[in-house]
Order: structure tokens, then sequence, then C-alpha cells
């Protein structure tokens, strides 16, 4: 343990890459230290370097020294006298009873803590060893953010379970990740250099994120090899100071392809014998481990129902493996057919969890929670919570969020997850007509009395120093925790303590920070699918770029039913797959009939035709059409508003942010017009307002003079605005295209739409008579770090933007572009942006 210590703590005034994420501990301005008052000496009641309150002691001391430039020496070994010194005490409450101090502390609960900065000495006691760590970050966060404010508080957890889920193979990519390869594996094997894992934990644990589960749910059974475990031996030592502890995600096959035994049924005694093994095996090298993550008979995942075995008979298989080591197993209700017929108008892929799971409820032994998605379908970009929520008053349950921003823009847009996460977490579900909060009631366990319950994210990062892959996006893990420990945080007040932890004081920072996050999940639903549609993406490809024709027509049950004249999933019990009918009475009413759904939530519970009236009078196309032109313009205002704080953030982290935003603000206009192209052409209903199909602002490549160009269409076709491109004849020659332009004299902005496929680098270079504007080249694959596709489509069409470009009526621009591997240099248009207009 001693080496990494060294080694994190060395690391941690390094360069603003990200890597410290809010635990910057950056010096007070100066104004601020003039009001600082901290004591000069730290007692840490643990001698022991694993416990998390010797970690706390440290903690402290470094961030002291980083805040305010003090040197507090630490001791560990009691109070030895120094009562009424001034002193910042830490530890667990047992510790500081022993102690002789402790008379007036509050009941603490599991986790919680116990903060008091008033007078001269700061008292800071856990329940627990973890407790007394939140404890310590608590009050570091206080005073990083300059607040030496007297306090005295206790604090617990509003639910036991607040765990991460890592996507994480054992070959060391991650499943949906965007930001490197895996802090945990590579080859198949642990890494040898835990040190990103170690300061993972302490990022978490300064948020009270107290479980993780380090592999994929899709699990490789290669993880129970000897080897491996001893590997998860070495996590769980490297987490440990940090009180986080470690769990597995299983793969239900693996007595079979693991172990060599002809079956994996739970109810065979081999079987039985080879998991109880399994689980004593791993914890000899994992004493604390929390638990084991399972998703059985999902997405082609193998499970009990191979043998006509129950998912309980499943679950319970690995709780009573789990029993005597009071371990639990998070049993994922992701389960549904992903062959379900789309030609009969009852199947519904939202009800497959409460088919599987409604019947089951008391069949779970004591130490299964059920983990369940936080929408029926698959974090899409608004969806209501599961009607699940409300059905298992006699079997734990918890929430499974995304952090990963699989569904909203892959941490290349910036959406600031915690106004979505909000939707579910205040929604009250009326349970027997009672009040029935999704957080504060049913997670929480107070309206089922339960004990188990809470929270899991499924979190993405990787190697990358901003682990992450974008700054920004952090916000969104930060949040996470605060929430599972309170679900009642404000999402405002969340940000802005990230914003200052992050970025430091600077009003304007801190209110561009907040108000372009505040909006950023709003624009994206605009930009992306409104009204219940879900996201609209590529839901058999990459889950990033627009494609709502890939939702129909197939298997996986993410429909929108779109036709000629109509739009939406009948959910209704009336005429419908009767998933309203799923919820309480209160809500399935409210849900059974158009006139009571609320507008955001329509096209998830009715069919409607595109000329349905929403409640503020518009129709539903047209609804499409001005959300997105909205969403798109608030994405595109995001760079100005990023510029505007050059000089106020260090050079990288400013830089790197700003050139995401002017990413975003190019992709939000390919989201926009593919969808409105999309359902313009499906309906035939034109744009009250006249903007969609209609560009004037824009020359399209096709109608270009081209030299080595040739014009082709795209697939889909919405991704080419006027449904065509421009591509070079072959990938190695030379070509480019030019235009004369029509427009008034003026300054304008220059953007040039084209597209960026991975596997490919071409270059380009923009001219405005023979002088060059600017060269570039098709790298995002390199620079976004999330897998383009191969293919032109609405992944990889993007926009580079020239600013402040003189234009005269009669001037002529040319592209010239040298092809490269599978990038055909391929152009879609030019637009001449006056100032204010978003085309
Ligand atoms: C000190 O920490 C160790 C390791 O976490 C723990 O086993 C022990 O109980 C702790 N002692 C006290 C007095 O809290
Ligand atoms: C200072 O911290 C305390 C405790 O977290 C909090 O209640 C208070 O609102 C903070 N003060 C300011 C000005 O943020
Ligand atoms: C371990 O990784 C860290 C960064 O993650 C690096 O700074 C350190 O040098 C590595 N240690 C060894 C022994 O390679
Ligand atoms: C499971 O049950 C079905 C229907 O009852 C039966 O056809 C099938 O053979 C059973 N499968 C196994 C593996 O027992
Ligand atoms: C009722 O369901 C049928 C399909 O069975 C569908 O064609 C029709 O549009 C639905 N009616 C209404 C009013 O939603
Ligand atoms: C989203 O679209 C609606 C409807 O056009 C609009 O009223 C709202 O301001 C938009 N919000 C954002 C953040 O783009
Ligand atoms: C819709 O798209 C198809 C396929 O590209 C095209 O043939 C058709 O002309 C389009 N219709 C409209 C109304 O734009
Ligand atoms: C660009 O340069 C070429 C070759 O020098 C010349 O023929 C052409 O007229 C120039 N075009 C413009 C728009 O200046
Ligand atoms: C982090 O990711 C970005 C985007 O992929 C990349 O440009 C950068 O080089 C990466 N940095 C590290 C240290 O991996
Ligand atoms: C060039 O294009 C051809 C045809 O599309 C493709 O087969 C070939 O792999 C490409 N070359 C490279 C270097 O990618």
């Amino acid at each position: 343990m001693r080496v990494i210590w060294i080694l994190a703590s060395l690391g941690l005034v390094a360069a603003e890459d990200g890597l410290n994420g809010w635990l910057r501990y950056a010096r007070l301005p100066r104004g601020m230290l003039r009001h600082a008052k901290v004591p000069t000496h730290i007692i840490a009641l643990n001698t022991s370097q694993a416990s998390p309150v010797f970690t706390a002691g440290k903690e402290l001391q470094k961030g002291i020294q980083g805040v305010l430039g003090q040197n507090p020496e630490v001791t560990y070994e009691g109070l030895h006298g120094r009562q009424g010194e001034s002193s910042i005490l830490v530890g667990t409450i047992e510790a500081y009873a022993d102690a002789g101090g402790a008379a007036d502390i509050p009941e603490l609960e599991e986790d919680g803590f116990w903060l008091n900065t008033e007078g001269d000495s700061v008292e800071i006691v856990g329940q627990n060893e973890r407790g007394a760590l939140y404890g310590a970050f608590e009050y570091l966060s206080m005073i990083a953010q300059g607040n030496f404010s007297e306090v005295a508080y206790a604090t617990n957890p509003s639910a036991p379970i607040r765990w991460i889920n890592q996507w994480d193979n054992m070959d060391g990519t991650i499943e949906r990740g965007y930001a490197g390869l895996s802090i945990f594996f590579e080859n198949n094997v642990i890494v040898s250099n835990l040190t990103r894992v170690y300061e993972y934990a302490r990022l978490l644990s300064s948020i009270r994120v107290n479980g993780i589960i380090v592999n994929n749910v899709n699990a490789n059974p290669i993880l129970l090899s000897l080897e491996n475990m001893a590997g998860l031996g070495r996590i769980a030592d490297a987490m440990r100071p940090w009180g986080v502890r470690i769990g597995v995600s299983l793969n239900f096959a693996s007595p079979q392809t693991l172990g060599g035994l002809d079956t994996y049924d739970p109810f065979d005694k081999s079987v039985i014998a080879w998991w109880t093994d399994i689980t004593d095996k791993l914890y000899e090298h994992v004493p604390d481990m929390v638990g084991y993550l399972v998703k059985a008979n999902s997405e082609g995942q193998p499970g009990p129902l191979t043998y006509n075995r129950t998912l309980a008979d499943g679950a319970n298989l690995f709780a009573k493996a789990l029993q005597p080591y009071g371990g639990i197993v998070m049993f994922r209700a992701f389960v549904y057919d992903h062959h379900l017929s789309h030609e009969n108008w009852y199947n519904d892929r939202a009800n497959g969890q409460m088919e599987f799971f409604k019947d089951l409820d008391g069949a779970f032994e004591d130490n299964v929670v059920i983990q369940i998605k936080y929408g029926p379908i698959d974090f899409q970009v608004r969806e209501p919570p599961s009607p699940l929520f409300a059905h298992l008053p006699n079997t734990a349950s918890a929430i499974e969020l995304q952090v990963t921003q699989e569904y909203y823009g892959q941490q290349c847009h910036l959406v600031y997850i915690p106004p979505l996460w909000r939707t579910i977490l205040d929604y009250d579900l009326r349970v027997d007509g009672q009040k029935s909060v999704v957080g504060t009631d049913i997670l929480s366990g107070k309206t089922f009395n339960k004990k188990l319950s809470g929270y899991a994210a499924v979190v993405n990062v990787g190697l990358n120093t901003t682990w992450l892959g974008t700054h920004l996006a952090m916000s969104n893990l930060y949040a996470y925790g605060r929430l599972a420990w309170d679900p009642t945080n404000d999402d405002v007040r969340m940000l802005e303590d990230w914003t200052r932890l992050t970025f430091g004081f600077d009003e304007t920072v801190l209110e561009t920070i907040t108000k372009m996050s505040m909006v950023s999940w709003p624009a994206y639903e605009n930009y992306t699918g409104n009204l219940g549609i879900q996201t609209l993406t590529d839901i058999t490809g990459p889950h990033y770029g627009p494609n709502p024709a890939s939702h129909d027509g197939n298997g996986w049950g993410m429909w929108t039913r779109a036709n000629e004249h109509s739009i939406g999933m009948d959910r209704t019990v009336w005429n419908g797959t009767g998933n309203a009918g799923y919820y309480p009475p209160e809500i399935a009413a409210m849900y059974e009939k158009v006139e009571t759904t609320p507008d955001e939530l329509l096209l998830w519970f009715h069919h409607v035709p595109y000329t349905q009236r929403l409640k503020n009078g518009n129709t539903v196309i047209q609804h499409f059409y001005d959300a997105h032109y909205a969403g798109a313009e608030t994405a595109f205002g995001f760079p100005a508003q990023w510029a505007a704080l050059e000089g106020k953030i260090d050079r990288q982290r400013f830089e790197e942010t700003l050139f995401r935003l002017e990413y975003q603000a190019g992709h939000a206009i390919v989201w926009r017009d593919a969808i409105n192209q999309f359902y313009f052409n499906k309906s035939s209903i034109p744009d009250a307002r006249g903007r969609v199909g209609n560009y004037p602002w824009r020359v399209e490549a096709e109608d270009m003079e081209l030299d080595g160009y040739r014009v082709t269409a795209v697939t889909p076709f919405e991704a080419a605005s006027g449904l065509r491109i421009v591509q070079t004849v072959d990938n190695s020659t030379a070509a480019s295209v030019r235009a004369t332009l029509d427009f008034p004299a003026g300054v304008y902005d220059l953007a040039v739409a084209y597209y960026d496929l991975y596997e490919g680098q071409a270059s380009y270079e923009l001219f405005l008579n023979n002088r060059s504007l600017g060269t570039w080249v098709g790298d995002l694959e390199d620079r976004l770090g999330y897998t383009l596709t191969r293919g032109i489509d609405g992944h990889s069409a993007t926009r580079i933007t020239f600013r402040d470009v003189r234009i005269r009526k009669g001037d002529e621009v040319r592209i010239e572009t040298q092809p490269h591997g599978r990038e055909t240099a391929p152009l879609d248009y030019i637009a001449v942006l006056p100032k204010g207009v978003v085309e």
C-alpha cells in the first residue's frame, strides 16, 4: 500500500489535465484566505494504513496544504491529552467514545457522519470508518470553496447501496467507453499498476460511493481464474483505504464454460457446489467483497430460463453462496425479448420486466436486490419511471442510472444529466394512493419498509486523464454520488459546488457553466427525440447520431410506429399494449388518456396523428420542428459562451472544452436537420415556419463545380443536406470543389459540413478567392475518443466553422482535399452564416 500512497501523493499537484477532478485543492484566492480559520493539528483515530480513518487524516493534511498553504501535522495514536488544543479530530464514533469524546453526537446510521466546526476545533465523527472519511471530504469541500462557517450537523445516507457499475471488458476495452481503455483490465488480466484505480476510489469516496462492480455485466468468466482472483484482491486492496468495496459481474454459464460441467442449471448440485467454491475462493482474496451483479437471460446472456427455472431461482443460487459472507446479489431487471414481432400491435418491450418480475415478488432471498433501469426501455433521453418500482413490496430494489452518456451524446455533447434523473427521482408513483416518491420514499426503503435499497450508476471512466474523456462530464459523476446520498440535493447547487471545486471562483465561469449545463439536457432532448419518442438515435448501431428509422421494423422493441399519418407507441390498456395499466391506479388513469398525458411523454404512451394538438396548441409535427430548431440553437450558442471565459480558466481545460462544444454545436445542427428532414419526408407536412428543407444560407456541395468528386446519396438519406453529398472518385487522388457566392457583402461565419470516419484522415483546405482560410484533418476519431462509424451517416456528419470572414458578392470559395484511407473527403455543404443565423 505504501508504494501506491507515495505515487498518488506526488500526482496531486500535476497540471490541470483533469486527473484530480473536483479534488484539486487549489489554493484559495488571497481575499478568501484572510477568513481561513483551520486548526493546525489533525488527529486521526486509527493507526492502520488500510483504514479510511487513516486515509482521512492524510487527505485532510493534503487538502489543507493545497487550499491554505498550511502544513498541519497528523497524529494517529489517539488524543493523548490533546483535548482542549485546537485540532481536527476524525474517527469513528466508537473510537471517539473510547477516547472520552462523542457525548453530544446524534444517532448516526451506517456510513453517516457528524461534522462540527464550531469553536476552535473540528470534530468529524463517522458511524463507521467510511463515514469518518466522508465527513473529512465534506469538510475539505467546504474549505476548498472558502466556506469557513461554523456548522454542527449529522448527515446519513438515503440508502445503503450507492454503487458504480463499470462495463469494463477483460481485454481492456470498455462497453460504451469513450475515454480510453480500462483502468482495471488488459489482456484478460488485472493491470499491474493500480495507481489509477486508487485515484478513482478517492474520487468515488469523496462522493460517498461505497461499492463498485469492476467488470462488464456482459461478463467474461475468465475473471474467475485463480490469477484474476488474486488480481481482484489487489484491486480491493487499492480501493479499501477509501472505503470503496468491490464486487464482480458473473456470467451465468460459467460452471459450464469455465468449470467444464455439462450444465449450468441452478438446481444442479454440481453447479451449486461450483458457485459455492468460487464464492469461497473470492472471499479469500477479497474478504469484504460486496457481492455480485448478474445480467441473466437478457440480450443473449445465459440464464436460468434455459432450464425452465425462474429468474428468482437463478438469483437465489448466488444469494445463498453469498449469505455466509453478508454479500448481496444485484440482479438486473433488464430482461426482455429482443426478437419481438413488431407486426403485433400489442407487443411491447417495456412490458418485459413487468412480465418477468412482477409475479416473483417475495420469491427472492433477502440478499437479492433487483436492479431496475430508471425507465422501462433503456436510458432514453426521456422515459417515465419503470412501473416495476411500484411492484416489488417484498423484494429489495435499486435504481440503475447511467453517468456514461450512451444515449446522451457519448461525452461529445455537453449534457448535465441530473435534471433528467430528477424526472424519475422526484416522481410520485402513488402506490396504494399514498405519496411514494421514487427517490425519497421508494429507493430510501420507506414505502415498503426495506433494509436494502439504493442506487447503481454505469460509469465509463477510462485511462484518459480526464477520466470521462471531457472535463464537463465529471459534474455528472459528482452529482450522481450526491444524489444517491440525498436525492433532494438541488441540481444547481451541486453544479455550483462542483464548478468551484473544479474551476475556481470566477463568477462568470460559475454562471456560464451553470447556465450551459442546466439547459444542456433540455436542449439535447429538443434536438434528438421529443415528446417521449426516445432519443431517435441509431439503436442498432452506436447509439450516437440520428437514425429514427432504425427504431422500427426490427425485434428490439424501441419502436416509434411512425407512418405517413401518425406516430407513437400505443401503450394504453383500452387499445394498446397495456403498459400504462402497470402503473398504480392514479398514474395509470393519467397515462390512459391523451388529454391527461403530459406532452413530454405523449408519444411514449399514445399513437397519434402528426396533427394531434399538444397542450400548447402546436401540432406534434410542428413541435418536432420547433423543438429541434430551439435545441440546436441552444447548443449553437455554447462555443461563444465558453470562448468568453478565455483567460479565466487554465489553457488546457479551456481549449479541450471549447473544441468539444464547437463539435457539439455542429452535430446539434446535424441532428436537427436529419430528424426534421426524416419526419417531413414521412409526414409530407411542411414546417409552418418554412425552415425545414429550405436553407437559404447554404451552398450544397452537389451544386458546386466538382473536380475529382462525384455526387452520391448517403444512408440514412436524412443525414445529408439536400439528400446528396459529394465524395472523391477514389481514395488517393487530390480533388476540389468550388462555388461562386451570391450573398450580400458582409462579415460571415463559414461552416463546412463534412463527414469524419473511423479509419482514414482526409485533409482539407478552405480558400476564399485563392486565400487560404485554414486547413483541417478528418481526425475526430482520435480527438473525440468515441468510435466513429465507418459509414457516411449521422454519426460521422460534422461541421467546422471559420469565423468572421469578410465576403463580397461573386467571391469564390474552394475546398481542396486529399482523401485518405476510408475517407473520401465527403462534403455536404458550406453555410455562409450572417451573425445570429443558425443554419
Ligand atoms: C482501524 O482500522 C482497521 C482497518 O480498517 C480496523 O480493522 C480497526 O477496527 C480500526 N480500529 C479502530 C479503533 O477503529
Ligand atoms: C457552507 O457549508 C455548509 C455545510 O455544508 C452549508 O450548509 C452552507 O450552505 C455553506 N455556505 C455557503 C455560503 O455555501
Ligand atoms: C503507474 O501509473 C501512474 C499513472 O497512472 C504512473 O504515474 C506511474 O509511474 C506508474 N508506476 C509504475 C511503477 O509504472
Ligand atoms: C421447458 O419447458 C418447456 C415447456 O414446458 C418444454 O418444452 C422444454 O422441454 C423444457 N425445457 C427443459 C430444458 O426442461
Ligand atoms: C387502436 O389500435 C389500432 C391497431 O390495433 C390502431 O391502428 C389504431 O390507430 C388505434 N386507435 C387509436 C385511436 O389509437
Ligand atoms: C426546447 O424546445 C421548446 C419548444 O420549441 C422551447 O420552448 C424550449 O425553449 C427549448 N429549450 C431548449 C433548452 O432548447
Ligand atoms: C423522401 O425520401 C425519399 C428517399 O430519399 C425520396 O425519394 C423522397 O423524394 C423523399 N420525399 C420527400 C417528400 O422529401
Ligand atoms: C485563383 O488563382 C488562379 C491561378 O493563379 C487564377 O487563375 C484565378 O483567377 C484565381 N481566382 C480568384 C477567385 O482569384
Ligand atoms: C484523452 O482523450 C482525448 C480524446 O480522445 C485525447 O485527445 C487525449 O490525447 C487523451 N489523453 C490521454 C492522456 O489519454
Ligand atoms: C480505398 O477505397 C477502397 C474502396 O472503397 C477500399 O477497399 C480501400 O481499402 C481503401 N483504401 C484504404 C487505404 O482504406
